[in-house]
């Protein structure tokens, strides 16, 4: 039996994968949300989404994509350090725009454009977002003004959403992207959870997964918020091994001793230092060292001292008998690390040419070029990739594929 089917759980509720199933509409969030869909329906250039790691850029943008119109023909690029050149061809090969062999990087723009202003007369909008934009050097980043200047008389052909971690904006405000700065007209930035809405949010995942057993209370939620500051990513990780440990434990009541295995396995002490409590979580530890030390003190002088009186022959320091707090909880499980896998299912391409690469990674070696509607067999979804099998010229060829193009066949 696993803690899934211990909880009565339908699926792992706590998946650190950006799945939109599961997104919870925090104020937080929800503002982010609306600012991206007032972005879509405005005419401005670009758009700048920041936030620390893990506070849920990218389960926003994804959940935006999912409810943008029809009329919006996007492309979505997430791959960090690409060079400009790279980066240009992916962003095509995400439009589904079919790049032959041997095009230079001119032909290749000027068909772009032909290709923006047809869907422009089609009533498209195109927009393309780019996730992880911290990564990216400089000068990727000033290709994207480059591809912003593609225009008619009339209008821009193209838009942008840029989302990153705060190291995104400091690059932005170097003085080689002052042009690109310029054209910035709307900037969002998401926090960590608030102590209520990161308890709202556990709950809503619990309730979304099936869960059968007794909801944490709020002391529960307020050591898990002083552990993982209420960054999401980290709530789930929190949450996941807690579930664990409470199902290694047979109960069904997730209780603060299970929180604080699943800290210890998880080192999360280490982690909050990043959180912005820092100064609060330092003199808190500060205070509660000087209080357990003294109280040990304390303790064992006037044990020492009694020992002494009855028993005055050597013995071993008393502070040995005390056992030592353990550092690591037992590791309960790494099915965390592993990827989403699925059983095989059947799939078909949905983009004009879509490259099956060697790994998943955008600069790695093209295996094949899929025409559309390529018959596939699906054997692994991670996340944005789709590890394939498939029959070129009668040739069975495995690798990797963007999940986007491919629809799911049931
Ligand atoms: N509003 C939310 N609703 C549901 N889950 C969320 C929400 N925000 C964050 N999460 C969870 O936290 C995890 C981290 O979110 P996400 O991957 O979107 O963060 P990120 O800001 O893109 O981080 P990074 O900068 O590392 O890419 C997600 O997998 C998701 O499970
Ligand atoms: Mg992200």
């Amino acid at each position: 039996m696993s803690y899934t089917e211990f909880f009565e759980f339908k699926e792992h509720p706590f998946r650190i994968t950006p799945d939109v199933e599961y997104f919870f509409a925090s104020p937080n969030h929800m503002e982010a949300l609306q600012s991206l869909k007032y972005f879509v329906d405005s005419d401005e250039g670009f758009l700048v989404l920041t936030g620390e790691p893990g506070t849920g850029k990218t389960i926003t943008m994804r959940k935006f994509m999912n409810e943008l119109p029809d009329t919006v023909e996007y492309a979505y690029v997430m791959f960090p350090s690409l060079e400009p050149e790279e980066m240009f061809r992916a962003v095509l090969e995400d439009f589904g725009f079919p790049i032959g062999e041997n095009q230079t990087k001119n032909t290749l723009f000027s068909g772009f454009r032909d290709f923006l202003t047809e869907k422009k007369r089609q009533g498209k909008q195109p927009l393309l977002i780019i996730d992880e934009a911290q990564n990216l050097p400089e000068r990727t980043l000033e290709e994207l003004r480059i591809l912003s200047n593609l225009e008619t008389e009339k209008e821009k052909l193209i838009r942008f959403v840029i989302a990153g971690q705060p190291e995104l904006e400091t690059k932005l405000n170097s003085n080689q992207l002052r042009q690109l700065r310029q054209r910035i007209t709307l900037y969002i930035n998401l926090d960590y959870m608030s102590l209520e809405d990161m308890s709202k949010y556990v709950a809503f995942r619990l309730s979304k997964g099936g869960f059968h057993g007794q909801y944490p209370d709020r002391a529960f939620y307020k050591k898990l918020y002083a552990y993982t500051g209420g960054n999401p990513r980290l709530v789930n990780l929190a949450m996941e091994r807690t579930l664990m440990a409470a199902y290694v434990d047979q109960n069904k009541v997730l209780t603060a001793k299970h929180l604080s295995s699943a800290a210890a396995s998880l080192r999360l002490e280490k982690e909050k230092i990043n959180m912005k409590s820092k100064f609060f979580l330092y003199a808190g530890f500060a205070i509660l060292a000087a209080v357990f030390v003294a109280g040990a003190i304390f303790y064992y002088s006037s044990l020492y001292g009694k020992h002494q009186a009855e028993t005055p022959a050597p013995t071993a320091p008393p502070v040995q008998e005390k056992k030592a707090e353990p550092k690591t909880a037992p590791v309960v499980s790494n099915i965390l690390e592993e990827p989403k896998t699925v059983a095989p299912k059947k799939g078909i391409t949905k983009a004009n040419v879509l490259n099956m690469r060697e790994q998943p990674d955008i600069t790695s070696a093209v295996l094949a070029k899929l025409p559309l509607d390529t018959h596939i067999l699906i054997l692994l979804d991670r996340d944005r990739w789709m590890n394939i099998r498939v029959t070129v010229d009668g040739k069975e060829l495995t690798g990797w594929v963007y999940g986007r193009n491919v629809e799911v066949e049931n």
